[in-house]
C-alpha cells in the first residue's frame, strides 16, 4: 500500500532516542531542555515550550490567557476538531468562521464579519486561526485586526511547523502559537506539541501548568497551582532534536512534490473533475488536498484508488455537523471541503514515481 503519509524516523534520531532510554533520565532531563531551545531559534521567537500533544498546546495556551466560562473564541469551521474541542473543554463557546476555498484557511474579511454579526451573550476573547495543511493564512492582517478588537490571537500551527509568511515563521505571530509533533507531521516524536511565545512570564505559567503546577527553586519544588500532566518525555525529545537540522529540506523536498503533483493532475484540473490547493510561498506542504467536482463520490474514488493500493482519505473536518459545536454558525465552503476534500498520498519520501501512480490511478477511478 502506498501510504498516505510516513513518518521519517532516520538511524540517527532511533540512536538518540535509545541514548535517552540507556541514560536513566527518562523525563525533566537536559533533551527536554535542549530541544526548547533549538526550537525557539529555528522558529525565531524567545519561548518554546514542549507538552504532549497539540491538543495539549492549543489547550494550554487557553487556560494560560484565562478564557474560560462566559467567553467565546472565533474557530474556523474547516479544521481537525480539537482547535474547536479545547474551547468546549475550557468552558468558552466556539464561534465557527468559513474558509475560502482555495487556502482552506480563515480569512480577515471573515473574521471581520464574524465579529461584527457577534452579539454575545458571551464575551468575544480570542481567534484561533489555523495554517490548514501548512498552508500560511494571512496572519499578519488577522493579528492587526485582532488587536483592533481586543482580542488575543493564538495560532493552530499544529501542521504549519516550518511554513512562513514573509520570511517569518508561521506560529509566532500571535500572543502564542502552537504546534503538533504528531506522526502525520513533518516533524514528529511520536506524539507531542509545542507552544511559542516572547512573553517570559506566559511562559513561565506554561511549564508550571504541564507539570502539576511546580515552581523549582533552591529551597525545592513548590506546588503553587492546580496544573496538568502534560509533559513531553526525554526520549521524544531525543528524537525531535534529531530530526530538527534536517525539518528545512524536508519543506524543500515536499514543495518540489508539490510541483509535481500540480503538473501530473494539471489533466483532471482541465477536465473540471478537481481543483488544486493554492500554492503560497512559505508554504510547508504537510497535506496535499485536492476537492472533487460536485457530483463525484469520494468514497467510491478512495475505494477505487484502494484497489490500486494507493491510500487516500479526507482533509479534514467540518466542525459545525459535529455534535460538540451544534448552534456555533459554520459555513458552506468548510461543507464542502469536508465532503469532497481528497488528500493523496504525500511525504518527503515520496517522489515522481508515486506522483505518476496516484495521477494515474486517479485519472481512471474519475473516469
Ligand atoms: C489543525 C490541527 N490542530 C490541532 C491538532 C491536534 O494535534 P495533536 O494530534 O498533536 O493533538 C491537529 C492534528 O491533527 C491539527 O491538524
Amino acid at each position: 500500500m502506498l501510504r498516505l503519509s510516513l513518518p521519517h524516523v532516520d538511524d540517527d534520531a532511533i540512536a538518540a532516542a535509545v541514548a535517552v532510554l540507556r541514560s536513566g533520565q527518562l523525563v525533566h532531563g537536559a533533551e527536554g531542555n535542549a530541544f526548547e531551545a533549538e526550537l525557539a531559534a529555528y522558529l525565531g521567537v524567545r519561548e518554546a515550550v514542549v507538552v504532549a500533544s497539540g491538543t495539549a498546546a492549543l489547550h494550554l495556551a487557553l487556560v494560560v490567557l484565562d478564557v474560560g466560562p462566559g467567553d467565546a473564541v472565533l474557530v474556523p469551521d474547516f479544521t481537525f476538531p480539537a482547535t474547536g474541542n479545547v474551547v468546549r473543554l475550557v468552558g468558552a463557546r466556539p464561534v465557527l468562521v468559513d474558509v475560502d476555498p482555495a487556502t482552506y484557511c480563515i480569512t480577515p474579511e471573515g473574521i471581520e464579519a464574524a465579529i461584527s454579526a457577534f452579539h454575545g451573550p458571551e464575551r468575544l476573547r480570542a481567534v484561533m486561526p489555523v495554517h490548514e495543511f501548512g498552508q500560511p493564512a494571512a496572519i499578519d492582517a488577522i493579528v492587526a485586526l485582532s488587536a483592533r478588537h481586543g482580542l488575543a490571537v493564538v495560532e493552530d500551527a499544529a501542521c504549519a511547523i516550518g511554513a512562513t509568511l514573509q520570511g517569518r515563521k508561521l506560529g509566532t505571530f500571535g500572543e502564542i502559537g502552537c504546534f503538533s509533533l504528531h506522526p502525520r507531521k513533518t516533524l514528529t516524536t511520536g506524539e507531542g506539541g509545542v507552544l511559542t511565545t516572547d512573553d517570559a512570564a506566559l511562559a513561565r505559567r506554561l511549564r508550571r501548568l504541564r507539570s502539576h503546577g511546580i515552581e523549582r527553586d533552591a529551597s525545592g519544588m513548590h506546588f503553587v497551582e492546580a496544573g496538568y500532566n502534560l509533559r513531553l518525555t526525554d526520549i521524544q525529545s531525543a528524537l525531535g532534536r534529531a530530526q530538527l537540522p534536517k525539518l528545512d529540506g524536508w519543506i524543500a523536498s515536499r514543495r518540489a512534490l508539490a510541483e509535481a503533483y500540480r503538473e501530473a493532475l494539471a489533466p483532471l484540473v482541465g477536465a473540471g473533475r478537481l481543483t488544486l490547493p493554492a500554492r503560497a510561498e512559505g508554504h510547508s506542504w504537510q497535506t496535499f488536498m485536492t476537492v472533487l467536482a460536485d457530483g463525484i463520490d469520494r468514497a467510491a474514488v478512495i475505494r477505487a484508488l484502494a484497489a490500486q493500493g494507493i491510500e487516500a482519505n479526507l482533509g479534514a473536518q467540518c466542525l459545525s455537523v459535529l455534535p460538540p459545536f451544534e448552534g456555533c454558525g459554520g459555513g458552506p465552503v468548510a461543507a464542502r471541503l469536508f465532503r469532497q476534500g481528497l488528500a493523496l498520498p504525500f511525504c518527503e519520501q515520496y517522489g515522481p514515481g508515486e506522483v505518476s501512480r496516484v495521477a494515474q490511478a486517479l485519472a481512471a477511478a474519475l473516469g
